[in-house]
């Protein structure tokens, strides 16, 4: 049986409880789910600097681009905000380059949820040609 969004919902809370965020005070959780029902979770790693950090669902990505995972289904992003909170540009543009047909699914604090298709929120994304990929 493929995780219902519940689990999802769940794996993003967990994340977020791990998030490092001492700037903003603003804790994000996601769960992104694969072609093939896995699912990965990230939370927002900030940093110093302040540029260097990085959003949670862009460390949900780059751990499941890591383990071999590039279709995604959807994601889920919670913060403890009331209104459901959608992923920034730069992490809308990550996600378009892997799937701009995945579900965003954004939860608020007390459940309110948003749905939207990425291809929708983030119409006529930058994407390069690609090239054929070496192997290692
Ligand atoms: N943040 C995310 O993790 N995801 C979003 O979709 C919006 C912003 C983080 C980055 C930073 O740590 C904090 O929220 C405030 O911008």
């Amino acid at each position: 049986m493929p995780p219902n969004d519940e689990e999802l919902i769940t794996r993003a809370r967990n994340a977020q409880k791990n998030a490092y965020a001492p700037f903003s005070q603003f804790k994000v959780g996601a769960a992104l789910l694969t072609d093939n029902g896995k699912i990965y979770s990230g939370c927002n790693v900030e940093n110093s600097t302040y540029g260097a950090t990085n959003c949670a669902e862009r460390t949900a990505i780059f751990t499941a681009v890591c383990d071999g995972a590039r279709n995604f289904q959807k994601i889920v992003v919670v913060t403890d905000r009331e209104d459901p909170v959608m992923p920034c540009g730069i992490c809308r543009n990550v996600l378009f380059e892997f799937s701009p047909k995945m579900e965003i699914i954004a939860v608020g604090a007390s459940g309110n949820t948003e749905r939207i298709q990425l291809s929708a929120l983030f119409p006529k994304g930058f994407r390069l040609e690609k090239k054929q990929e070496k192997e290692v």
